[in-house]
């Protein structure tokens, strides 16, 4: 794989995480923090402190009753949706890019990051190493970052690519296209960033888990299931859905049911569109 210069020089100027978003990032990595580590990053944050006040006192979000203080707004929301609210402010060009190269329109990637990271967190609790949830949902919601960097340098029309039918996925014609591909390109935003090595390792290794590094290989098979079950939910980011395969190794890795599935999709979903309005309203 090559990686030009203007695509490193890229993937430097991308606006950087806001200091409460990196914190919170790297918290969801340690193994044990208290509610009032995450109060104390949220605090430090003015507008994500009245982002999420706003959010977790909107009626989608459905307590019924005001919210003032930061403390129990973090308990009612939870550490894995205040990193989502900090992501989501603090990276919104990546998020709400329209990427003409993949078909992509704006505000998609957001949707299509947020119920992967909601699948994978599910996968994580079900998977060898449940330590890793917390960090499986803040992969899932930047598994796709790379793709805000490639776009640019993609043909400006995916029907251009889709032409080439002997290829084994998507990132194969990026690859023939530009020379690097979304999964390299995110994983080195990722370390640009300073994240946690798990995230960077789901980053890289999503659409091939088997590839990744034994240690974190829970963590990935649920980034790349959740990628999967996004997709396949209809969310996708455009001309890419489901141009990748299922790597059947999961099930090595994760306890799952099939008769589970559906359930748990179905619960996925539900979740998804509540945050979804919720943020809407906030
Ligand atoms: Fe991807
Ligand atoms: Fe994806």
């Amino acid at each position: 794989m090559t990686i030009s210069d203007t695509m490193l020089s890229d993937i430097r100027v991308l606006e950087p995480l806001s200091s409460a978003a990196q914190r919170l990032l790297t918290l969801l990595g340690s193994s044990d923090y208290e509610l009032e580590d995450v109060v104390a990053i949220v605090q430090s944050d003015l507008a994500l402190t009245a982002r999420l006040l706003r959010f977790t006192n909107s009626a989608a979000f459905g307590l019924g009753r005001e919210v003032d203080s930061v403390e129990e707004a973090v308990r009612f929301a939870g550490d894995k949706i205040i990193t989502g609210l900090a992501l989501e402010g603090s990276a919104t060009r990546v998020y709400a890019s329209e990427l003409s190269a993949y078909g992509c329109e704006g505000g998609a990637l957001w949707r299509h990051s947020l119920i992967t990271a909601l699948f994978a967190r599910e996968f994580a609790q079900r998977s060898r190493d449940r330590s890793k949830s917390g960090l499986a949902f803040a992969a899932g919601l930047l598994h796709d970052v790379g793709k805000v960097v490639l776009a640019g340098h993609m043909p400006a029309s995916p029907s251009e690519l889709l032409t080439d039918r002997e290829v084994p996925d998507f990132e194969m014609l990026e690859q023939r296209a530009t020379g690097a591909d979304h999964s390299e390109l995110g994983a080195q935003v990722a370390e640009h960033w300073e994240l946690p090595r798990a995230i960077v390792e789901s980053i890289r290794h999503h659409h091939h888990p088997s590839e990744s590094a034994e240690d974190l290989r829970a963590i990935v098979h649920a980034v790349h299931l959740g990628d999967f079950m996004a997709m396949m939910a209809g969310l996708g980011t455009g001309a890419d859905d489901l141009q990748y395969q299922l790597d059947p190794d999961y099930e090595a890795w994760i306890d799952l049911e099939p008769s589970e599935l559906d359930r748990l999709s179905w619960r996925v979903r539900e979740e998804f569109d509540q945050l979804i309005s919720s943020l809407e309203e906030s």
